[in-house]
């Protein structure tokens, strides 16, 4: 049995812990990380936790732990799970009260963390790419804000999966903005692009490492808007995420991306995830 931690006790994680009258269980009212770990190594800690602090105060939740303080509990949660590859999921609720839906005085956020085994990306998935297909962003304005309330994200990854896709890809306002659970990016003519950040995507920490490896490696990128026609006409098309990395997709509304398409991933992602891989293999000890 995993053991998780919930407001300073490592419980087992099938022991009851949470009050129905917990705020993120009645309001959606709480905001989340999810954070790779890599041979018992918590990856991109303070670009996950300065994110955290940003979501905390868009929503007006206040917490007592420093960065220091979540270091030390993750890590001893990740041991207390057996280390290795795992995925840890933190979640802060504004805290228990009676249901109304101004914020009450006095109370005291609901801390949760637990973490599971990182199941590492399917061979079969770097070797043909994903599909994905695009539907309109459903979601409210304030998408940088990692809120627990996913019910749009819910809905429309699972209309992606029942089309036989793996993510959508979501637009609003004629401009592409992420994926369901992913942040995109486009390849055109040798320049990768992704669009810029702001209230319509939230700011991946894999996004973020991407550009700052394409940039050590002299791969030109670019932050702009795409539209939904140089998406059709994309050279490549990737995802990313803390727990899927970079994903090549290979078919976009059944169609396939590239203009010479060959059911392969393409070679600027062939590229790409073997800088990731290295980054990865030698964190943090860069
Ligand atoms: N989701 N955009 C959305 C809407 C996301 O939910 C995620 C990640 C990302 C990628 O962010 P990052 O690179 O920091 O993981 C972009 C996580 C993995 C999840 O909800 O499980």
């Amino acid at each position: 049995m995993a053991t998780i931690y919930i407001n300073g006790e490592y419980l087992p994680a099938d022991q009851p812990c949470i009050s129905p009258l917990d705020r993120g269980f009645v309001f959606g009212d709480g905001i989340y990380e999810v954070i790779p770990v890599y041979n018992g190594h918590l990856f991109r800690l303070e670009e996950h936790l300065d994110r955290l602090d940003n979501s905390l105060a868009s929503v007006s939740i206040q917490t007592s732990l420093s960065h220091q303080d979540w270091h030390e509990l993750l890590t001893d949660l990740v041991k207390r799970n057996g280390s290795g590859n795992q995925s840890v999921y933190l979640q802060i609720t504004r805290g228990v009260a009676a249901r109304d839906h101004a914020f009450p005085n006095d109370i005291r956020p609901t801390i949760f963390a637990m973490s599971n085994p990182l199941k590492p990306v399917a061979a079969v998935i770097h070797e043909q790419g994903v599909s994905a297909i695009t539907l309109e962003d459903i979601r409210w304005k304030y998408c940088h804000i990692k809120t627990i309330a996913l019910l749009p994200n819910v809905m429309l990854r699972q209309q992606a999966l029942e089309a036989g896709a793996v993510e959508a890809i979501l637009v609003r306002d004629n401009e592409v903005t992420e994926g369901a659970a992913s942040n995109l990016f486009i390849v055109r003519d040798g320049t990768i692009i992704t669009p810029p950040k702001g209230p319509v995507l939230l700011p991946g920490i894999t996004r973020d490492l991407v550009l700052e490896l394409a940039q050590q490696a002299g791969i030109p990128w670019r932050e702009t808007s795409i539209s939904p026609e140089q998406l059709k006409t994309a050279d490549e098309i990737w995802l990313t995420s803390s727990t899927k990395e970079i994903l090549p997709v290979t078919q976009l509304d059944k169609q396939p991306v590239g203009s010479e398409p060959t059911d392969k991933p393409g070679p600027l992602w062939q590229r790409m995830i073997a800088i990731y891989q290295d980054y990865k293999q030698h964190y943090p000890d860069q």
